[in-house]
C-alpha cells in the first residue's frame, strides 16, 4: 500500500540523497509553520517497545531536529509521533490509550500533526481499525521505510488526507542520515534488521521482516565516528545477533565483528543483544571471555524450561541444552551476569511445565529476568493451536515464575556487596539530586553520591549496600 505523489518531483532517485533533498523541503514547510506560529514548533517522538525502536526513534528525531522543530517531552505538541511495539497486546492497547488523549490535544490545537510508525502499522488490522476510528492522524508507516521519514513528513505537509505507506518486507538498508543520540556517552547500533527464526509465539518475523546484515565496514565506520564524539559504550543490535553475517556477500560471524569492534580505541564498553541460544558459538564465548571491553552481562532469552512448550514455540534447544550451555558460560566466565525472558501461559503448558521453568531458574541463577504473560498474535501459529491455557491458570503460574526470578535474583545480585567495581555514570537521580546513577559492566545500577559533572564517565565505585536489585555505593577518588 502506497499513497505518495509528488507533482513535478525533481528529487533524485538515489539514497541517501533523496532524502537529503526531501529534508529541506520539510524544513521549508516547519519555517512557514513557525512564521504562523510566531515560535519554533515543538515535537514529540514516544517510543513503545525495545531497544530496536529506540534506536528508530533516534533517527526520527534526527530528521526532525534538522527539519527545525525543537524537542520536548510533552504529547501536546505541534508534531506527536509514536513508534509503535506489537509484541503483546497491551503493547497495542496503550497505544489506542495514547491516541484518545492526542485527539483532545489536536481538537484545541488544529495546527498539530500526528504521526504513527513502527511495528504495529504493519499489521493490516490495526491500519484499518485508525482509518476508521483515529482519522486524526495525519501519516503512517512502518518499520521496512523508515529511512524515508523526510519523504513522508514532506507528503504529510504537501497532501490532503492521511498519508498512509506501509511495505510489505524490504532487502534495503540505507547507510548515512541524520541521527539525534539521546545519550552523548553511549548509543545502540543496529547490526542486522528482522528475523528469521519464526518462533510460533512471535509476531516480529511478520512485522519486521526477513534476517539482513549490515556490512561490517558500515557497522565499524558508525562506531568509530561514535567514538570520536565522544562515545564510550556500544549496544550492539540485532533481533538475533548470533546469526550475524550469515548473509553477508562475504560472511563474517558474530563473534569475528566483536574482534573488530574490541580495535577501536575510544570505545570501552560493547554490549549486545538479542543472543538466541541455539546460535551462540563457542567462538562468541571465547572472544567475550578473552574481551577487555565486553560487557559481564550476556541476556539469553529462554523462554521455557520445558521440553516439550520449547518443541511447541520452535525455539529448536531443549531443557538441557540450554542448562549445558548456561553451565559452559558460568565456567568460562564466572562473573558474566545471565538474563533471560519466560514466557508464561504458553498453549499447551501446565503446572508441570512452569516447574521445569521453575527449576531452570533455579539452577542457571538468573541475574534478572522478564516473565511476560503469553499475548495471542493473530497470524502467528500458537495463536491457532487449539490447547490455549485460561487467563487464571496462566496468572497462577506466572506468580510462581515471578516470585522465583525474584528471590534468585536478588541472591545473585547480593553476591557483589562489598566489591569496588567500574560503573559508567549515566544521570543524576531525578528524585534525589545529590546521587548519580551509574551501571556496572554486569548491568546492575549502582546509585551513589555525585554530581552533573560525572555523567558519561567511567568511575570505581566501592558497593556498599545491596537493596534488592541494585546497591547504593560510593565513588574512590
Ligand atoms: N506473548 C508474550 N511474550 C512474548 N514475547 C514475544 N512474543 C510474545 C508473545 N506473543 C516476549 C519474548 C521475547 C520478548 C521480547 O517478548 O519473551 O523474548
Ligand atoms: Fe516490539 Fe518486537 Fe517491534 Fe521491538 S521488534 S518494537 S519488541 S514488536
Amino acid at each position: 500500500m502506497s499513497e505518495l505523489r509528488f507533482a513535478g518531483d525533481k528529487a533524485p532517485l538515489q539514497e541517501p540523497e533523496r532524502q537529503y533533498f526531501f529534508l529541506e523541503r520539510a524544513a521549508a514547510h516547519v519555517e512557514e509553520l513557525a512564521r504562523e506560529l510566531g515560535r519554533r514548533p515543538t515535537c514529540c517522538v514516544t517510543t513503545f517497545g525495545c531497544q530496536m525502536n529506540a534506536r528508530d526513534s533516534e533517527k526520527l528525531a534526527g530528521i526532525l531536529k534538522r527539519a527545525g522543530y525543537e524537542m520536548t517531552d510533552r504529547e501536546d505538541a505541534d508534531f506527536v509521533i509514536f513508534n509503535t511495539c506489537t509484541v503483546r497486546d497491551n503493547a497495542n492497547q496503550r497505544v489506542y490509550g495514547r491516541l484518545g488523549v492526542l485527539n483532545g490535544y489536536k481538537r484545541r490545537n488544529p495546527r498539530m500533526r500526528v504521526a504513527l510508525c513502527g511495528c504495529m502499522m504493519q499489521e493490516q488490522t490495526v491500519i484499518d481499525r485508525i482509518r476508521e476510528s483515529y482519522r486524526f492522524v495525519d501519516l503512517i508507516f512502518g518499520t521496512h521505510n523508515i529511512y524515508k521519514f523526510a519523504e513522508l513528513l514532506t507528503a504529510m505537509f504537501e497532501q490532503e488526507g492521511t498519508v498512509v505507506d506501509i511495505w510489505k518486507d524490504t532487502d534495503r538498508i540505507v547507510e548515512d542520515l541524520p541521527v539525534e543520540r539521546k545519550y552523548p556517552f553511549k548509543s545502540g547500533i543496529n547490526i542486522m534488521f528482522g528475523c528469521n527464526n519464526f518462533c510460533s509465539y512471535c509476531i516480529v518475523p511478520y512485522v519486521r521482516g526477513r534476517e539482513r546484515s549490515r556490512r561490517p565496514q558500515d557497522i565499524l565506520r558508525e562506531i568509530r565516528q561514535l567514538a570520536d564524539q565522544g562515545v564510550v559504550e556500544v549496544m550492539l543490535l540485532g533481533q538475533n545477533v548470533n546469526s550475524y553475517g550469515k548473509t553477508l556477500e562475504q560472511p563474517m560471524s558474530f563473534a569475528g565483528l566483536l574482534r573488530e569492534v574490541e580495535q577501536i580505541p575510544g570505545i570501552r564498553r560493547i554490549r549486545f543483544m538479542t543472543s538466541h541460544p541455539k546460535d551462540l558459538s563457542d567462538e562468541l564465548i571465547q572472544v567475550m571471555k578473552e574481551s577487555q571491553k565486553i560487557c559481564r552481562h550476556l541476556h539469553l532469552p529462554l523462554q521455557s524450561g520445558s521440553t516439550r512448550i520449547l518443541q511447541a514455540m520452535n525455539r529448536r534447544y531443549t531443557k538441557e541444552q540450554y542448562l549445558a550451555l548456561a553451565e559452559k558460560i558460568r565456567r568460562e566466565i564466572p562473573d558474566m551476569a545471565l538474563t533471560t525472558d519466560i514466557i508464561v501461559g504458553f498453549p499447551g503448558e501446565t503446572q508441570e511445565d512452569v516447574g521445569e521453568t521453575l527449576d531452570v531458574i533455579r539452577r542457571v541463577g538468573f541475574d534478572n529476568a522478564f516473565t511476560f504473560l503469553y499475548s495471542k498474535r493473530t497470524g502467528t501459529p500458537a495463536a491457532v493451536m487449539e490447547n490455549q491455557v485460561s487467563k487464571e491458570q496462566a496468572q497462577a503460574g506466572f506468580d510462581r515464575v515471578l516470585q522465583q526470578v525474584q528471590d534468585t535474583a536478588r541472591e545473585q545480585v547480593r553476591k557483589y556487596q562489598g566489591r569496588t567495581m567500574e560503573a559508567l555514570v549515566e544521570e543524576v537521580n531525578t528524585g534525589s539530586p545529590g546521587l548519580v546513577t551509574g551501571r556496572l559492566s554486569n548491568n546492575t545500577l549502582v546509585h551513589f553520591p555525585g554530581d552533573a559533572s560525572l555523567v558519561g564517565r567511567i568511575v570505581e565505585v566501592s558497593l556498599e549496600e545491596c537493596r534488592g536489585f541494585y546497591y547504593m555505593g560510593k565513588m574512590l577518588t
